[in-house]
């Protein structure tokens, strides 16, 4: 099983998919995360990446398709992944097909309006030990910015700045019809309201999620999914 979240920078990709990710035990890949591990870590890749990180801009595809691949080869991805923020041009789409043509597939395009992104961005904060997301409107006035799961520090991300999230915006618009074009000829393709409670659109993924992990069984003749 292969799902896909596709969706405008702070429409909740990365909340949704560790949810799905708790449920479902699928792996999360967050195209996203990596790429900001390997410019942590000082490799080639973030090296290469670093400054189109910082204006918005993608990543060259070449890079992040070599990224993806080696990591859905891995042992933990065998039964199922979830990728978030991959693919994002039509390129990297082709590119996924060539890497694993076969199985179940599901697309969650979650649909968030830019102003929301924009407050939504502005209040996000990220845990630099175990990566968890959270929204300091969420959070109660007077907390301190500490991670309730694993104590690490909150930290805002270098590309959440008023002007580069209007880059990636810029950017997000420019590439989603292609793909949504494409992935709806696929058959494959569900729109997600995301300007809703967190619970309820992960009750909403979870309903078309079930069906077609159902769906995957009976075709296959098996208890496992693909
Ligand atoms: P990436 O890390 O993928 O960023 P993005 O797509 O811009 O998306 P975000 O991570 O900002 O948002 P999200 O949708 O995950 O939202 P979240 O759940 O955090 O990519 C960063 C950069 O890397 C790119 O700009 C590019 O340079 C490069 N890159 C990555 N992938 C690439 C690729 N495939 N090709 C080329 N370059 C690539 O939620 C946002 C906030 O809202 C959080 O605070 C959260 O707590 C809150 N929230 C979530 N859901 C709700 C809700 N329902 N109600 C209220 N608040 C909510
Ligand atoms: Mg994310």
């Amino acid at each position: 099983m292969r799902i896909i979240l596709l969706g405008a920078p702070g429409s909740g990709k990365g909340t949704q998919g560790d949810l799905i990710s708790g449920k479902y035990g699928f792996p999360k890949i967050s195209s996203g995360d990596l790429l900001r591990q390997a410019v942590a870590d000082g490799t080639p890749l973030g090296r290469a990446a670093e400054a189109k990180m910082k204006r918005g801009e993608l990543v060259s595809d070449d890079v992040v398709i070599g990224m993806i691949k080696d990591r859905i080869k891995k042992e933990d991805c065998q039964k199922g992944y979830i990728l978030d923020g991959f693919p994002r041009t039509i390129s990297q789409a082709l590119s996924l097909e060539r890497m694993s043509p076969d199985g179940a597939e599901i697309v969650f395009d979650i649909h968030l309006d830019d102003q929301v992104v924009f407050d939504r961005i502005s209040a996000r904060r990220i845990c630099s030990g175990c990566n968890h997301i959270f929204n300091l409107q969420l959070k109660a006035i007077g907390q301190r910015e500490i991670c309730e799961n694993c104590g690490g520090t909150l930290i805002q991300r270098a590309d959440d700045k008023p002007e580069v999230i209007k880059d990636r915006l810029k950017n997000y618009h420019e590439q989603r019809e292609t793909l949504v074009v494409f992935y709806k000829e696929k058959n494959v393709y569900l729109c997600v309201e995301g300007d809703a409670d967190r619970a309820k659109i992960f009750e909403n993924i979870c309903i078309f999620l079930d069906n077609k992990i159902a769906q995957a069984q009976r075709t296959t003749g098996t208890d496992d999914c693909l």
